[in-house]
């Protein structure tokens, strides 16, 4: 069903649910959410303890009573209860307080391309809970490419690729529609555990338990870091804490290696797209959003692979929710807005 720009402008909030954050964009105020989707829970009581970057920091620091849970996984809402706990202390009293006296509240939450029909029934029970009247779900990748400034509205290709947390979706887009897509189960936190492996593997290093996530990628190929040299973690045989001096080249190719399957993604999506609008596509090149387009080099690596133009995002990670956003502004036109009207 296609969703109209109408629809979208009586939303009053846009959500973006991601693996590793969630985001919130208020009509009339702008984003006032950015916060890791983590919360934790005390098992004792069944108490929240902290949600976002203060429950993130617990993580493997906790007792055995205190637990630290992500409820968003794969582009999906995997704990309902836990996500509308966390994210009715992610929006504070005042706002809360301004959308109970709004008796038809509505939402426009993204949802990732293909998502499967719990996946939205989840999104929208998430919001409902909140006190939402009507949720409406929009495809992240036109939330995303109207985010990044992309004319999605005009008779052109568009290439977009979004790289999160846990998923990679890679789509052609043209009259504000999705002309082929696909999703791969990678991301940011593949890399992160590919890295985790290599040091493991490599160095005998153990740096954190399983449920301990740290962004290794960010801070080993993080700008300025230079190449990346002292690592510290535990002796995998002994336990004791111990430092290695990593080989930067080695670890970079570790860290690109889960890339291949976003280059054979686009390979796909190529092959799918008529002759015309791949012709677009030699001039415009490919735009990267998503938290995991930060990567250093990773525009170079595809470019490469691709022999396109690629171009990141000026805020990759927010393109999403900030692309909503404008359409509930209505800063945006596009003319056939395909969205999914729950
Ligand atoms: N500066 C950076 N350099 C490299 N990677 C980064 C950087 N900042 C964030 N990331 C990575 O980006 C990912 C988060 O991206 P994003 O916020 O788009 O994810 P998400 O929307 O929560 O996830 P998903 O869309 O998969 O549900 C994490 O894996 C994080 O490690
Ligand atoms: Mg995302």
């Amino acid at each position: 069903m296609t969703l109209s720009l109408a629809q979208l402008r009586r939303c009053s909030v846009a959500v973006d649910l991601g693996a590793a954050r969630t985001r919130v964009y208020l009509k009339g105020t702008g984003r006032i959410v950015d916060e890791p989707s983590v919360a934790a829970v005390n098992m004792r009581t069944g108490g929240l303890i902290a949600v976002g970057s203060h429950a993130e920091q617990m993580a493997g620091r906790t007792p055995g009573h205190i637990v630290v849970v992500r409820p968003i996984s794969g582009g999906a809402v995997v704990d309902i209860a836990m996500a509308q706990r966390m994210l009715r202390q992610f929006v504070g009293d005042k706002v809360r307080r301004a959308w109970r006296r709004k008796p038809l509240l509505r939402a426009a939450v993204c949802t990732p391309f293909d998502a499967h029909p719990l996946a939205q029934t989840a999104a929208v029970e998430t919001l409902t809970g909140l006190g939402a009247r009507r949720v409406e779900l929009v495809d992240t990748l036109v939330a995303a490419a109207v985010g990044c400034g992309l004319p999605v509205e005009q008779p052109e290709a568009t290439m977009i690729v979004i790289c999160g947390a846990t998923t990679t979706q890679v789509a052609v887009l043209s009259l504000g529609a999705i002309v082929a897509a696909e999703t791969v189960p990678l991301g940011g936190d593949t890399i992160e555990r590919v890295v985790m492996q290599y040091l493991r593997n490599e160095h005998e290093l153990v740096l954190a338990g399983p449920d301990v996530r740290r962004p290794l990628h960010v801070e080993l190929g993080g700008p300025g870091a230079g190449p990346p040299s002292v690592v510290h973690g535990r002796d995998a045989a002994t336990g004791s804490h111990r430092s290695v001096r990593i080989d930067p080249e080695g670890l970079r190719a570790v860290m690109y290696s889960p890339m291949t399957g976003v280059i054979d993604a686009i390979g796909i999506v190529l092959r799918r797209c008529p002759p015309d609008l791949v012709a677009d596509l030699a001039d415009r090149g490919i735009m990267l959003a998503g938290g995991s387009a930060m990567l250093p080099g990773l525009d170079t690596l595809l470019r490469q692979a691709t022999g396109m133009p690629v171009h990141v995002a000026d805020e990759p990670d927010v393109c999403a929710v900030e692309g909503l956003g404008a359409m509930l502004e209505g800063r945006v036109l596009p003319l056939h807005l395909e969205a999914l009207a729950v």
